[in-house]
């Protein structure tokens, strides 16, 4: 059985949905304090999950599980992961991502499971040295949730070296869409992400959408990432899993699509894809944000035979009708 913890998350929830699609049988550990428990029942009525309520930072939770089930593997995606908070309250990412997951790992030792996929990211990398980013690029994270990030890396090549545990890292970059059959959808309170944004203000008179910073040095001014689709990263999970099942060899891949599209870009496509003008209002810039972010992405395609196959239109398009549904319209 497969054990994804944060499975009621975002894309812990989209992962779960690969693989049980794929045939594996589930069982999610998730705390709810950022997942939702609807996301659970909708995953419980398209397969094979177990749901287990838990939470890392409590020992006992996460061993009960591994003594109840017969665990091959881990896919793990429990933690905190927005920026600005990170700044403001640090010990709550160290505790939660740092901490919580070496309850995991010990675990992991004491019930001799060796394997895990764990969920990075391109904020490990910190301020870039060059675009396009590869997994060699200097990793100097500039908040402490790119450093709860990055320690984490650092136990996992720790804890092969000590016990043999195997460890596939995916550092992700902007992680974008829903589910192509809107069962399940990016859910966070409050949110803070781009695309979702720019479609809550469609729905909801009282959010304006706001362009943080038109002053960059790119083309437009605006900021320049990389949108992943979260059903094509899902796929990179259980293909980053197999492969570990096959060569039993801890790794590293960046996830990304390898193209930059500027916030005004992603902007005019929303505008396209809804076929409707969207106010907007050019602000200061937020604190901690790249001018440029985008990925080589070539090592993931090499070496998982892993190729992105869906487009920002895509990622925009799903966004779009799970939004509508979260407002009933
Ligand atoms: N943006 C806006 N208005 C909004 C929301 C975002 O202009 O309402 C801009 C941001 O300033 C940024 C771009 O849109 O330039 C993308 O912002 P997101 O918040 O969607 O994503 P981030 O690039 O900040 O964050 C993502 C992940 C983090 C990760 C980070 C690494 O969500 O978990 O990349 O840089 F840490």
């Amino acid at each position: 059985m497969i054990l994804i913890t944060g499975g009621a998350g975002y894309i812990g929830s989209h992962t779960v949905v690969n693989f049980i699609n794929a045939g594996y049988e589930v069982i999610v550990f998730d705390n709810l304090s950022t997942g939702h428990i609807e996301t659970i029942e909708t995953l419980k009525q398209i397969g094979n999950v177990t749901f287990e309520k838990g939470d890392l930072k409590n020992i006992n939770d996460i061993d009960e599980v591994f003594s109840k089930y017969k665990i091959d593997a881990i896919i793990h995606f429990a933690a905190y992961s927005l920026v600005g908070e990170s700044v403001v309250n640090p010990a709550k990412y160290y505790r939660n991502n740092v901490f919580g997951t070496l309850n995991l790992l010990e675990t992991m030792v004491v019930h001799n499971v060796k394997k895990i996929v764990f969920s990075s990211t391109c904020a490990t990398y910190g301020e870039p040295k060059y675009v396009p980013i590869d997994e060699s690029h200097p990793q100097n994270p500039i908040n402490p949730y790119g450093n709860s990030k990055l320690t984490v890396e650092k136990m996992l090549g720790d804890f092969d070296t000590a016990y043999g545990l195997k460890s596939i890292i995916l550092r992700y970059f902007n992680v974008a869409g829903c589910d192509s059959q809107n069962r399940i959808g990016e859910w966070h309170e409050p949110e803070t992400h781009l695309i979702p944004n720019i479609m809550k203000s469609v729905f909801d008179k009282g959010q304006k959408f706001k362009i943080f910073g038109d002053d960059y040095n790119t083309p437009d001014g605006t900021c320049i990432r990389d949108y992943v689709n979260v059903e094509d990263l899902a796929q990179a999970h259980r293909l980053a899993y197999e492969y570990l099942c096959r060569t039993d060899k801890s790794d590293v891949f960046n996830l990304g699509t390898e193209n930059g599209n500027s916030v005004k870009q992603v902007f005019d496509e929303c505008e396209k894809a809804i076929n409707k003008s969207i106010d907007v209002e050019i602000v200061e810039r937020r604190q901690g944000d790249p001018a440029v972010l985008y990925s080589n992405s070539a090592k993931a395609e090499s070496v998982l035979g892993w190729t992105p196959k869906k487009s920002i239109r895509d990622s925009i398009n799903t966004a779009f009708e799970w939004t509508k549904k979260q407002y009933n319209v």
